[in-house]
């Protein structure tokens, strides 16, 4: 039988308008979670979820600590998994140390550990024990933080954090949200938000773009509707930008040219230029430029102040994506990386790849908040609040609705290492980074590609492409190390990224000679089938 209990004196002292008579409503009355007549015998009660958290834990940990007793790349092949769990979902809960005895046999076999000091493939997957902590406290605050009453100190942290962040990047002052209030109380510019992803960032920033052209466009000329004024737009950036460039144009439904770099890799004002006058003469409207601080193919960086004085002239909205190098900003000598970035209006960098932070974790700093919040704002009734005059919420900066407590983990990590400690691991990832290329360099069978500046280093054998891809495809398939490919001004080059957070000088070494020793058996291969080709022509 339930037990019930009167709850007059609740009703009374904390509601004052009750239609129903209050001393006859009944409630529940709480039951523990370990009460084995009203809860599930096989669900996890508070005891459990503390010894098996705690286990958890320590299974992390182990992990971690031992990863190089793993290869680095599994050995499976596509559709491994399936046939190792049943067709159909259990019809009754199970014991959580079959579960946990699970994550072995079928998961692990699964894992690419990019964790691993082996791994030197993409851009590092941040992670760190702080960072890890704060995904679990906000995973147990199970909160949503969309609006500043669903959870204020989620909307109030995060703003703090990317003024944090910005700070120890030294952006410019209008990308602060801390500094406007300074200059201006009434103002409410420039300041940062996390986002799920980089391509997140951009594609927000190219609908701000897009929301301020098309307005702009049918003042200046009214007999244009949006569809005719959409159909021009268009916005640029470079060849070697990350796709997500091109998937947001995708999605924004405007046109996007991918232009030429130099012989660095940069994009250059005069390129830009040309390309938006001879748009214009087509009856093209330019509207973004995206400008890339360390490129995703070899870690290049675009000309800012070539490409920001032209926006400015232009009145183009500019972006730069700094996904990845953006962290090295925490480092005072990368800052000349950024010179131009007062032509800048918005910016995104992912502390969940180069900056110990797990993901996600995106930040996205804009000039003029309002110009986001207009492109992005829809407000249902259901989601007002009484403060909504003093406060932004921070929905109306993203796609999402709902949002996890990220600021949290920036919180909690920055906190753990401190900026010496943050601005220790990038420099020693970049020291290394100079090691390795010393010792590509050193070796004249290969060539380096492109500037050696934060923790990219890209190389190629010398000579026709397909011995590069030889040697990349024997590397990975060998599980001894994890590297990825690029292809820049129809070059293919060999990514060899810094991931592991504690990587050292013996792991360069090591890894050098993994990747000599397969390039002394493809080399020798490859002049054995030459010498035979040439005596057949010969004998021929
Ligand atoms: C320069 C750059 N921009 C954007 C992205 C896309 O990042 P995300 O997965 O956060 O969308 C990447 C991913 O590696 C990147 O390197």
């Amino acid at each position: 039988m339930k037990r019930m209990k009167k709850v007059f004196n609740y009703v009374h002292h904390h509601t004052s308008c009750l239609a129903v008579p209050q001393d006859e409503i009944e409630i529940p009355q709480q039951t523990t979670a370990t009460d084995s007549t009203t809860t599930n015998p096989h669900g996890m009660d508070h005891l459990e979820f503390r010894r098996r958290g705690k286990e958890m834990i320590d299974y992390i940990a182990d992990y971690l600590t031992n990863i190089e007793e793993r290869r680095v790349t599994p050995e499976i092949e596509p559709g491994y998994l399936r046939p190792l769990l049943p067709d159909e979902a259990p019809e009754n809960g199970e014991d959580w140390q079959n579960i946990q005895n699970d994550i072995e046999r079928v998961i692990m076999p699964g894992i690419t550990h990019w964790q691993h000091p082996r791994f030197h493939a993409y851009f590092p997957a941040g992670n760190s024990f702080p960072s890890i902590l704060g995904e679990i406290f906000s995973a147990g605050l199970g909160i949503v933080g969309f609006s500043w009453s669903s959870s204020p100190a989620c909307t109030e942290l995060e703003p703090v954090m990317l003024d944090w962040l910005g700070r120890m990047m030294s952006l410019p002052d209008s990308f602060i949200s801390d500094e406007q209030k300074k200059i201006d109380s009434q103002t409410v510019s420039g300041g940062g938000v996390l986002l799920s992803s980089a391509s997140e960032c951009i594609l927000v920033a190219m609908l701000a773009a897009r929301t301020i052209k098309i307005r702009s466009q049918r003042l200046e000329n009214p007999s244009l509707d949006d569809g005719e004024i959409l159909s021009r737009l268009v916005c640029y950036t470079s060849k070697l930008a990350h796709s997500c460039v091109e998937k947001a144009g995708l999605i924004a439904m405007v046109k996007v040219h991918q232009l030429s770099v130099d012989e660095h890799y940069s994009l250059r004002g005069k390129v830009l230029d040309e390309q938006i006058e001879a748009d214009k003469k087509k009856g093209l409207i330019p509207f973004f430029v995206c400008g890339t601080l360390g490129t995703t193919s070899c870690c290049s960086f675009d000309n800012f102040e070539e490409l920001g004085q032209i926006c400015q002239r232009e009145q183009l909205w500019f972006h730069v994506d700094g996904a990845y190098a953006g962290a090295a900003l925490i480092c005072e000598e990368y800052r000349y990386l950024i010179k131009g970035f007062e032509f800048v209006n918005s910016f995104n960098t992912n502390p969940n790849k180069w900056l110990l932070m797990n993901f996600d974790c995106s930040c996205f700093w804009v000039r003029d908040k309002l110009a986001v919040i207009d492109a992005m704002s829809v407000d249902p009734v259901y989601l007002r609040h009484k403060h909504a005059e003093k406060v932004i919420d921070l929905r109306h900066w993203g796609i999402a609705l709902s949002r996890r407590f990220r600021s949290i983990k920036l919180w909690f990590t920055i906190r753990s290492y401190g900026v010496e400690g943050l601005r220790h691991y990038i420099r020693e990832h970049c020291r290394l980074a100079k090691i390795f290329a010393d010792l590509i360099r050193d070796d004249k069978r290969f060539d380096i590609i492109g500037d050696v500046l934060l923790g990219l280093v890209c190389f190629r054998l010398k000579g026709k492409n397909k011995l590069t891809e030889k040697l990349l495809t024997s590397i990975n398939d060998s599980g001894q190390l994890h590297l990825t490919p690029s292809m820049v001004n129809e070059m293919l080059i060999i990514r060899f990224a810094l991931c592991a957070q504690n990587a050292s000088e013996y792991d360069m070494h090591l890894a050098f000679q993994i990747i000599q020793t397969y390039a002394d058996g493809i080399l020798f291969e490859f002049e054995k089938s030459s010498s035979t080709t040439s005596i057949r022509s010969v004998s021929n």
